[in-house]
């Protein structure tokens, strides 16, 4: 048999792939996905962790059929499933295929690898720290965006800018992390044991900025997920920013709560009308909390009124049932996939599936 036909029927005939906006085409093998083969290619695909959980692969198939090595849905919404959203690092080519990336142009800075040492850890609360780390030299990012610090024996484990960036870049940066339980570098992280530790970061990676626009923006921050909108706020404060603004903050009780001078501050000079509603879930019935309770997710119809959900924009980071959770409620109250921006906090749980 000729080696056409032994690639025909072993099934291994590569297919192509249309990526847009490059108008770029070329070959995908079987035994690649379709971001190894556009990297090949030299395309500036976005990506980051290349294990399904980052999300920065994210991209509208809009033509063929893929197979995933790895279930998109714990990183995608139902939402963004249903609208052919797949994950370009875990797809495997069925058929030819056209699929288009949303690109922020030029107005993102490249991705570097940086050398950085953890020089303090503050308390938040009982299991949030905010984390300093001083790298060899100034990292310029985007507000909202993320670092992925790769400590010996760890994969890369992302953590948000907490702080708005400045001209120039920034050689301290600050996280705020949560302590997850089980979690191999938050629980060594919180006994203290990583002080002064020397280890190498690459960044700034991810698509969680703040869109242009004139209407209004909706934040919704879960646990550490505030880290990211504080340093999109910040930031957009600092630019005068001129759009009316709500900030929903869930927390499972008050001792949860933090960053909220940081808020007011952001509330007193902020340009247009800025509302702040902490929504706590298992704060005890008699603590005596008179602000609002339960999940913030069933009250979005208060600050999305009908008439502005297709010119509302969305911003939210936190644990991934919160965001599965407001993305189907945003969808629902009609505004547009485009419109809704997030970070999932996804962990290597998923990856290890
Ligand atoms: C874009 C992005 C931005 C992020 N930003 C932040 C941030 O600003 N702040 C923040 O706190 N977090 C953030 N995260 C989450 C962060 O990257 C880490 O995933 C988190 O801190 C957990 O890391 P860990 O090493 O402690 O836990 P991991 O070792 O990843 O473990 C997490 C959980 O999975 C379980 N697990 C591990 N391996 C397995 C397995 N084989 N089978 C089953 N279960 C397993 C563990 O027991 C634990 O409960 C972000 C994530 C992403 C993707
Ligand atoms: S690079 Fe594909 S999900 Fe992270």
């Amino acid at each position: 048999m000729s080696g056409f036909f032994k690639k025909l029927f072993s099934g291994s005939a590569p297919h192509v792939a249309h990526v847009n906006p490059w108008g770029a085409e070329f070959p995908v093998s079987s035994s690649q996905t379709l971001l190894e083969a556009a990297l090949a290619q030299n395309i500036p695909f976005p990506h980051n962790c290349t294990v399904g959980t980052c999300g920065s692969c994210k991209c509208r198939l809009t033509e063929g059929k893929v197979s995933a090595i790895t279930d998109f849905g714990y990183t995608l919404s139902r939402e963004e499933l249903a609208a052919g959203y797949i994950l370009a690092c875990q797809a495997r080519l069925k058929s030819p295929i056209t699929v288009k990336v949303e690109t922020a142009g030029d107005n993102l800075p490249e991705p570097e690898t940086y050398t950085g040492q953890i020089t303090r850890q503050e308390p938040l609360t009982h299991d949030i720290l905010a984390l300093t780390v001083e790298i060899d030299r100034a990292m310029p990012y985007v507000a909202g965006q993320y670092a992925s610090l790769n400590l010996p024996a760890l994969a890369g484990r992302s953590y948000s800018f907490a702080t708005a960036p400045e001209r120039g870049g920034r050689r301290e940066l600050t996280f705020y992390i949560r302590k997850v339980p089980g979690g191999a570098f938050t629980d060594k992280l919180f006994t203290g044991a990583l002080q002064n530790t020397t280890f190498e970061l690459t960044g700034p990676h991810g698509h969680f900025f703040l869109r242009g626009g004139e209407g209004p923006i909706i934040c919704m921050a879960g646990g550490s997920g505030l880290a990211p909108l504080l340093s999109l706020l910040h930031d957009a404060r600092k630019n005068r920013l001129r759009r009316r603004c709500v900030l929903l903050f869930g927390a499972r009780t008050q001792a949860d709560l933090y960053a909220l001078d940081q808020i007011e501050e952001i509330k007193n000079t902020w340009q247009d009308e800025f509302t702040f509603l902490p929504v706590l879930s298992d704060e005890p019935a008699d603590s005596g909390w008179t602000g609002r309770r339960g999940f913030f997710t069933g009250m979005l119809p208060e600050f999305i009124p009908a008439a502005q959900a297709t010119a509302t924009q969305a911003y939210m980071c936190g644990p991934p049932p919160m965001i599965d959770a407001a993305v189907t409620a945003l969808t629902a109250l009609g505004l547009p996939l485009e419109a809704i921006h997030y970070d999932k906090f996804t962990d290597s749980s998923h990856a290890a599936k």
